[in-house]
């Protein structure tokens, strides 16, 4: 029998689909980027608020976090909020036709669902999660507040612009934002950077770049 389950894997090893077989790193974030995303949630465990993710994608990064939470006893509500279908496209055509960016980034995330990222909780026994649907900049995200730690990772300008003073306001005293993909060198995704430098330039907030690409918000 072992020999079958061998002869198997050695034909998976060999095939096109490999990737698919044996495990490979698939998360946004670095090893260190996650640490100190873990860190941000110890450091607002009696901070009063929830913790958001705003971007959510599939899922990785909130299993990965609500794994630590629970391991950690972070009794706090856990919003996820995603449009579930990728980038909205008037804010693809300000990245293409304002910024200069290339119009194939229009196909980022868009096979995705909601269904899918609620099944993906279940079957990692999260329960603690609430998951949204929607364009954030139709939505108040104030409503859902205090937050007490919240990643915010939608890439674009235009939903940065909007999220982070919506946030900022509703961000409790001590609370931690993380703004993803404030990285200078990639060009691709520097809408995010360019909304972090305005909103802490306006507010008059310390400049601070962790690990590459985490721009830190704190109150
Ligand atoms: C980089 S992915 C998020 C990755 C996730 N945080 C992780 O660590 O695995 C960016 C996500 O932002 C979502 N997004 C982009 N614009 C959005 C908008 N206006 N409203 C809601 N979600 C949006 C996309 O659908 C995509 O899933």
């Amino acid at each position: 029998m072992l020999l079958i389950r061998k002869l198997i894997r050695e034909l998976q090893f060999h095939s096109p689909w490999r990737r698919y077989f044996f495990p490979r790193y698939s998360y946004n974030f670095s090893p260190n980027q996650l640490c100190f995303l873990t860190k941000c949630l110890s450091e607002t465990k009696n901070v009063n608020g929830i913790i958001a993710e705003i971007g959510c994608e599939v899922g990785r990064t909130t299993i990965f976090l609500n794994k630590f939470m629970d391991e950690n006893e972070i009794d706090k509500d856990y919003l996820a909020i995603d449009t579930f279908s990728g980038f909205v496209s008037e804010h693809v055509d300000y990245e293409v036709n304002k910024r200069n960016k290339n119009k194939r980034i229009k196909k980022h995330f868009r096979l995705n669902s909601k269904r899918w990222f609620d099944g993906t909780m279940k079957q990692n026994r999260i329960s603690r999660v609430k998951s949204i649907q929607c364009d954030i900049n139709n939505f108040d995200l104030s409503s859902y507040g205090p937050f007490a730690f919240v990643l915010l990772d939608v890439d674009l300008y235009i939903p940065m612009k909007k999220a982070l003073p919506e946030i900022f306001s509703s961000l409790s005293e001590e609370g931690i934002i993380v703004v993803d993909d404030c990285d200078p060198n990639i060009d691709e995704w520097d809408g995010s950077y360019q909304a972090y430098k305005e909103f802490v330039k306006e507010k008059n907030l310390k400049f601070d770049i962790q690990y590459k690409k985490l721009g830190i918000i704190k109150k």
